[in-house]
């Protein structure tokens, strides 16, 4: 049998809004508290600058400054630094002493081992396959299927920073594989 409740014991429309509302808040605010770090998690850290570059660091994981790296680095040098995402990237010396507005990125497109620089050959000879890439980092010999990605190498306050390279690949004339 149903038991029927007295109408002065019914909530009025507003009383239910009210009850509505308030309990919306208790649900959506622990929600938003959960969702937000974790949203914020995924989302690419600002890099300072807003051009999406990243001042290279050196072996100690000091900024790199164009003007010591040039008195301490002679032409046709490539050392590696820190680069965007933390890659590995060599800084290239020219031969007039300026430094290359490019940087390579040393990590083999073969499996990613990190490719260490001969100058006695001139090339890139990956320890892990034997893959060589040229002294501009574009593959002459496989099993590497790509060339070494590319960085732009600028200067900012005397300090040297990756961006992006998102435009063609000057070695090859091909769209960069890596962006
Ligand atoms: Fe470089 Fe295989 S990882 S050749």
């Amino acid at each position: 049998m149903a038991t029927s409740v007295p109408a002065d014991r019914v909530p009025d429309m507003g009383k239910r809004q009210l009850m509505n509302l308030l309990l919306l808040g208790a649900i959506s605010l622990p929600t938003a508290i959960m969702v937000v770090p974790y949203a914020t998690f995924f989302a690419p850290p600002g890099s300072g600058g807003g051009s999406g570059g990243t001042v290279a660091k050196d072996a100690l994981g000091n900024d790199v400054l164009a003007e010591v790296w040039l008195k301490n680095h002679g032409p046709g040098d490539r050392t590696l630094t820190q680069g965007l995402k933390g890659d590995p990237t060599y800084l290239v010396v020219e031969n007039d002493r300026t430094l290359a507005t490019y940087g390579i990125n040393a990590v083999c497109t073969h499996l990613g081992c990190v490719v260490p620089w001969n100058a006695a050959e001139n090339k890139f000879i990956c320890p892990c396959h034997g893959s060589q890439y040229n002294n501009q980092g574009r593959v002459v010999r496989g099993p590497a299927p790509l060339s070494l990605a590319l960085a732009h190498a600028d200067i900012d306050d005397g300090k040297v920073v990756f961006v992006p390279w998102v435009e063609t690949d000057f070695r090859t004339g091909d769209a960069p594989w890596w962006a």
